[in-house]
């Protein structure tokens, strides 16, 4: 489409100076950042940072005090309905209907977007995310990595060029948290651009294009994994790099399984989950 031509010059996120208080909390204090077209970009604070309230003000949901925003070219405040129709926003607890099928749940949405083909829409996305076989089955029987995955690929119904994803994996187990890692990873392959938060440094680390840590209301660090890397003393990037992490250990102990085979099992679930969360304020 020729708007989206002109459009796609642009950076596909722009955030400026935003700021946003409740009350007398101020929790956002001028933030910056760009998100590229077709990137992966990851917002990176402990619990409480604001990566919610950002995510909010960038999806319309909530007004900003101050500064500027626009999404896919469209400004939050002046062109929200234009932002939504750019967007899909995924959050911490997923909209799956229980009840339903994984497939009947795709096709719902397919039809409430009045989207022609629902059921071939359907199929296509869960052979993309893993889901063919489990389809069939009510959403309710799904491991909490095939419920996330369901949650995004449900998301992704209507092409949003921009997708927004709150901690997509917090309260997953390490195996549901690498099924939607290659979830995420599935999106962008296909050019989605991809707002991800995230507690966890190796998420962002597996995931991000650029990473961006957002603490005491500022981005405090913005860049390639690689940049950020360079800023740390040697000792650490060596911990970063080489040392395995409990995650690798789990995975070497179990066995790598498919997603969705019940397989895999833990003789010992005592030590999950195992993801360090990021602590900026050492
Ligand atoms: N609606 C609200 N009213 C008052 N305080 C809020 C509200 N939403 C969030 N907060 C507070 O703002 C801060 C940032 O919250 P949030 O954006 O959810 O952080 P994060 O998503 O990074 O964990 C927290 O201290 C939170 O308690
Ligand atoms: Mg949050």
């Amino acid at each position: 489409m020729s708007t989206n031509t002109e459009r796609s010059r642009g950076p596909a996120i722009r955030v400026r100076n935003v700021e946003k208080s409740y009350k007398e909390l101020h929790v956002l204090k001028g933030v910056d950042f760009e998100v590229a077209r077709g990137s992966i970009f990851a917002l990176l604070g402990s619990n409480g940072a604001g990566k919610t309230t950002a995510i909010k003000i960038l999806s319309t949901l909530l007004k900003a005090d101050g500064g500027t925003a626009s999404v896919n070219g469209y400004d939050v405040a002046t062109q929200a309905a234009d932002v939504r129709e750019s967007i899909s926003l995924t959050g911490q607890f997923a909209a799956v209907d229980e009840v339903l099928t994984g497939r009947e749940n795709l096709v719902l949405v397919a039809r409430l977007r009045h989207l022609a083909n629902p059921g071939k829409i359907a199929d296509d996305l869960l052979a993309r995310f893993s889901l063919t076989e489990a389809g069939g089955r009510k959403a309710g029987t799904y491991s909490g990595g095939m419920r996330r995955r369901l949650d995004i690929s449900m998301s992704l119904i209507g092409n949003p060029p921009i997708i927004f994803l709150d901690e997509p994996t917090t309260g997953l187990d390490p195996q549901a948290r690498i099924e939607v890692w290659d979830a995420v990873k599935e999106l962008a392959r296909n050019g989605t651009t991809v707002l991800l938060t995230t507690q966890y440094l190796d998420e962002a680390e597996q995931l991000a294009d650029r990473i961006a840590i957002l603490h005491e209301g500022r981005i405090i660090v913005n860049g390639t994994l690689a940049e950020l890397k360079a800023l740390l003393p040697p000792a650490k990037v060596e911990y970063v790099e080489k040392q395995p992490t409990l995650e690798d250990v789990f995975f070497a102990v179990v066995g790598d399984s498919a997603p969705g085979t019940g397989a895999g099992n833990v003789g010992d679930p005592a030590g999950s989950p195992v993801s360090s969360p990021v602590s900026t304020d050492k």
